[in-house]
């Protein structure tokens, strides 16, 4: 198993987020408005990176939304994938859901990324829901759900 250092992170790993963040999304966050999360300090959203040898591969990223936690972001570096790195930060983004009193979980995620939808229906969720023309390219996402605590995959 391929196990990486799982920790809180903040203003100081912008720029490594801000590259993985590049590498994958065809319209990144503003870097402006990463910043501005990653200063965040007010006990509702957080950042998690995974590292490995002290590199950041990987950062997921969630918020209490109501009664659920709604998971914002989750990517990882192209050279670590298909290494259980995703599956790491999801537990650990799960456990602070659990840490928040939240009973389930939530995201949306681009209805083209089948490796993604992959990855969270091994964990549980199932759509629920579709979001016409969430994405800033007029992208449509599926709207997924899980109870909280999340099932390890079989
Ligand atoms: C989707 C993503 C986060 C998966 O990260 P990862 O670290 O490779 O995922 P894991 O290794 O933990 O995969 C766990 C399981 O998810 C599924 N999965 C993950 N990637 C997959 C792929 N490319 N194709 C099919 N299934 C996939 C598999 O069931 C996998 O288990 P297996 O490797 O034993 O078959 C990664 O591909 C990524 O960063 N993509 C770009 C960013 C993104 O799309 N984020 C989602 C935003 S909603």
């Amino acid at each position: 198993m391929f196990l990486v250092d799982i920790d809180f992170c903040g203003i100081e790993a912008l720029d490594e987020i801000f590259a993985i963040e590049s590498l994958y999304n065809p319209t990144p966050w503003i870097r402006a408005w990463l910043e501005r999360d990653l200063n965040l300090d007010n006990g509702l959203s957080c950042y998690l990176g995974a590292r490995y040898r002290k590199n950041l591969v990987g950062f997921g990223a969630c918020r209490r939304q109501k009664k659920r936690l709604y998971i914002m972001n989750l990517a990882i570096h192209p050279h670590y994938r298909r290494r259980g790195v995703a599956s790491q930060l999801l537990l650990a983004l799960a456990e602070i859901g659990t840490t928040w009193e939240l009973r389930s979980a939530t995201l949306d995620v681009r209805e083209s990324n089948g490796d993604a939808q992959a990855l969270y229906r091994g964990f549980g969720f199932r759509v629920v829901g579709r979001t016409r023309a969430y994405y800033q390219d007029g992208e449509d996402s599926y709207v997924m759900t899980a109870s909280l605590p999340l099932v390890l995959p079989r």
